[in-house]
C-alpha cells in the first residue's frame, strides 16, 4: 500500500550556509581503528608511510572534511610524545580505555600526512583526563609553532617544517562520564577547562576550542553540565560538543527510526542552555555545537564470531594490539537511521557548526578493510557519502506534512526531509527519509520557488530485508538503486519513498 506526504520548500527559508564541518569523521586508537585499518604496512596497497591506499581512496568518496584524533576515550590517557621521532625509539603503553597495547606506530606526524592524503582537516583532542594545560600547550607548539622554538624545531627535524596550522581543538574527551580516566565534576571541569583555553589562546590567537558538553541525553548531569562548563569557560570557547549513539533496542524498529528526535532534543537543549548562559553572562556572541561523535552503534552487545577471540583474550587480562573491537556490521535499517540523523544536523546548521561521523574505519565505522584484504562500504557509507556530496550552497527549512507514529522519542513524522539550494550552482538537494515499517510513501514536493525544473539523479537506499548488510564475503549485498518513481513538473517534484528506506534528489 501507498500513502502520501508532502513537502513545501521556500528559498526565502534560509537556515544556514551548509557547512563542510558538518561531514566530518572521527579516528582514534582504539580497535582497528588504525592498525590494520588506516595503516597496515606490508599491505599491497599501503604507501611508503605504511597507510592503506585503499582505504585513503574509500575516505575521499565518503566525502569527509574534518578528522577529529586521536580520541575518544583514548586521549584521556595519551601521551602524545610517545607518538613522534623515530619509529623503534616509540614506547609501548598500556591504553586503559580500551584494555589494549598501544605501540605508538602512529602519531601525529604521521596522521597529519594521512589527513593530508585524505583531503581532510584534523581536530585535534588534547588530554584534560591525566593531563593538563602545559602538555595541551606543550602539543600546540609542537603542531603549529613556527621553527625557531624547541618543539616546532622537533617537528621539523621529524620530518614536517612546516606548522600543520590546526585550528578546532577539543579540551578533553567527555569528562562528564565516569568511565573516562580523570573525569571530573562540571565545576572541577569548567574551570580546568577555561584555563587551559586561555593558555592555549594567549600561545595562539584564533583557536576555535570546543568544551565538553554531554556524553547523551541520558547523563543526570545533562543540562546543569553546560551550564557549569559554560559559565566557567563563555569567553573562552567557540563550541560546545554534543555526543550520541543510537541502536535499535528489544526489537523496536520504529522507534530506532526516530532516533534523530533525540538528536533533535539533545540540539535544541543544549542551544537553550548555551543561550541561557549567554544572557545571564550579558554576552553577545553565541556558543556552537560541535555534535563530535554520533553514530550508529550496538552498545552491549555480544561480540561478533570474529570479535570473540580477541575478546576473550583481553577478558583473560592480556593488552593485545589492535584486537577486534567494536565492529559493528550495519545494516540497511541503521543506513536509513544515519541518513535520518544526518537530515537532523543539516536542518540544524544553524547551530551545529561540525559534526563527526563516529567513526571512521573498522570501530563502528562506515568502512571495514580486512588485514592483507579488501576495504569494503558499509551500508552507512552510502547517506553518509551521497549528502556530503550532493548539499552544497544553503539549508532551506521544508514543511513536511505527513502522519506521524508514536517511538519512545515522542511522536514521529513518517517521513522527514531536509532540503539544500545552490542558487550560484543552480542546483538542489532534497534527503527523504520513510520510517513507515510497511508502507511506501509519495510524496510531493513543491519546489516553484527555487526554479528548477529537473531531477538529474534519485538515489534510494533500501531493501526487502531491513536488516542486509555487507560483508567481507558479500561486499556488495546492499547499495544505492536508481529510483525511478521521480518525475518533475510545474514545480512539483514527486517520488516514491519504500518503506524503511533513505533517498537523496538531486535537482536543477
Ligand atoms: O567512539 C567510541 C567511544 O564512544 C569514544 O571513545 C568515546 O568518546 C565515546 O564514549
Amino acid at each position: 500500500m501507498t500513502s502520501s506526504a508532502s513537502v513545501a520548500v521556500d528559498r526565502a527559508a534560509v537556515v544556514a550556509p551548509v557547512r563542510r564541518r558538518l561531514f566530518g569523521g572521527f579516528v582514534e586508537h582504539a580497535g582497528r581503528g588504525i592498525y590494520t585499518g588506516l595503516y597496515e604496512p606490508g599491505h599491497p596497497t599501503a604507501n611508503e608511510d605504511g597507510f592503506r591506499t585503499d582505504v585513503i581512496e574509500l575516505v575521499k568518496e565518503l566525502g569527509v572534511t574534518t578528522v577529529r584524533y586521536p580520541g575518544g576515550n583514548f586521549v584521556s590517557g595519551y601521551r602524545w610524545e610517545d607518538g613522534i621521532g623515530p619509529r623503534e625509539h616509540r614506547p609501548r603503553r598500556r591504553d586503559l580505555a580500551w584494555h589494549v597495547t598501544e605501540t605508538n606506530e602512529v602519531g601525529i606526524d604521521e596522521f597529519a600526512r594521512w589527513a593530508r592524503l585524505a583531503d581532510s582537516e584534523i581536530m585535534l583532542a588534547v588530554n584534560l583526563g591525566t593531563r593538563g594545560i602545559q602538555e595541551g600547550l606543550d602539543l600546540l607548539e609542537y603542531v603549529n609553532g613556527p621553527v625557531g622554538t624547541t618543539l616546532a624545531d622537533l617537528r621539523a627535524a621529524n620530518g614536517s617544517p612546516d606548522p600543520y596550522g590546526i585550528t578546532m581543538w577539543c579540551l578533553g574527551n567527555e569528562m562528564d562520564g565516569d568511565w573516562q580516566l580523570g573525569h571530573l565534576s562540571a565545576e572541577d571541569y569548567g574551570k580546568l577547562a577555561a584555563r587551559a583555553a586561555k593558555a592555549m589562546h594567549g600561545a595562539e590567537p584564533g583557536l576555535e576550542l570546543v568544551a565538553c558538553g554531554s556524553s547523551w541525553t541520558g547523563m543526570p548531569t545533562f543540562g546543569e553540565w553546560e551550564r557549569v562548563v559554560l559559565e566557567h569557560t563563555y569567553d573562552q570557547v567557540a563550541l560546545i560538543s554534543c555526543h550520541a549513539y543510537y541502536y535499535e533496542k528489544d526489537g523496536d524498529l520504529g522507534s530506532f527510526l526516530a532516533s534523530s528526535l533525540d538528536m533533535e532534543h539533545f540540539i535544541r537543549t543544549t542551544v537553550a542552555t548555551a543561550d541561557h548562559v549567554k544572557h545571564k553572562l550579558r554576552k553577545t556572541r553565541s556558543i556552537g555545537i560541535s555534535f563530535d561523535e554520533w553514530n550508529v552503534w550496538y552498545q552491549g552487545r555480544p561480540p561478533t564470531e570474529s570479535e570473540a577471540a580477541d575478546a576473550a583474550r583481553i577478558e583473560a587480562g592480556a593488552w593485545p594490539v589492535a584486537p577486534r573491537q567494536l565492529e559493528d556490521r550495519y545494516s540497511v535499517a541503521d543506513a536509513v537511521v544515519v541518513g535520518s540523523l544526518l537530515i537532523t544536523l543539516l536542518r540544524n546548521a544553524d547551530r551545529v557548526e561540525c559534526a563527526n561521523l563516529a567513526q571512521l574505519v573498522n570501530v563502528i565505522a562506515p568502512i571495514m578493510t580486512e588485514p592483507g584484504g579488501p576495504a569494503w562500504r558499509q551500508t552507512t557509507f552510502f547517506p553518509f557519502s551521497v549528502t556530503a556530496h550532493l548539499a552544497t550552497g544553503v539549508v532551506l527549512a521544508p514543511r513536511i506534512q505527513v502522519d506521524g507514529y508514536e517511538s519512545a522519542h515522542g511522536t514521529a513524522p513518517l517521513v522527514d526531509a531536509a532540503v539544500t539550494f545552490d542558487e550560484a550552482a543552480g542546483s538542489a538537494a532534497i534527503f527523504l527519509v520513510n520510517r513507515d515499517l510497511a508502507e511506501s510513501r509519495t510524496v510531493t514536493i513543491d519546489v516553484t520557488s527555487l526554479g528548477l525544473t529537473t531531477v538529474t539523479e534519485a538515489l534510494t537506499l533500501h531493501d526487502d530485508d531491513v536488516y542486509a548488510k555487507n560483508t567481507l564475503d558479500d561486499q556488495t549485498r546492499v547499495g544505492l538503486t536508481k529510483n525511478d518513481s521521480a518525475t518533475s513538473a510545474d514545480g512539483v517534484v514527486t517520488v516514491t519513498l519504500p518503506p524503511v528506506s533513505w533517498t537523496a534528489l538531486a535537482l536543477s
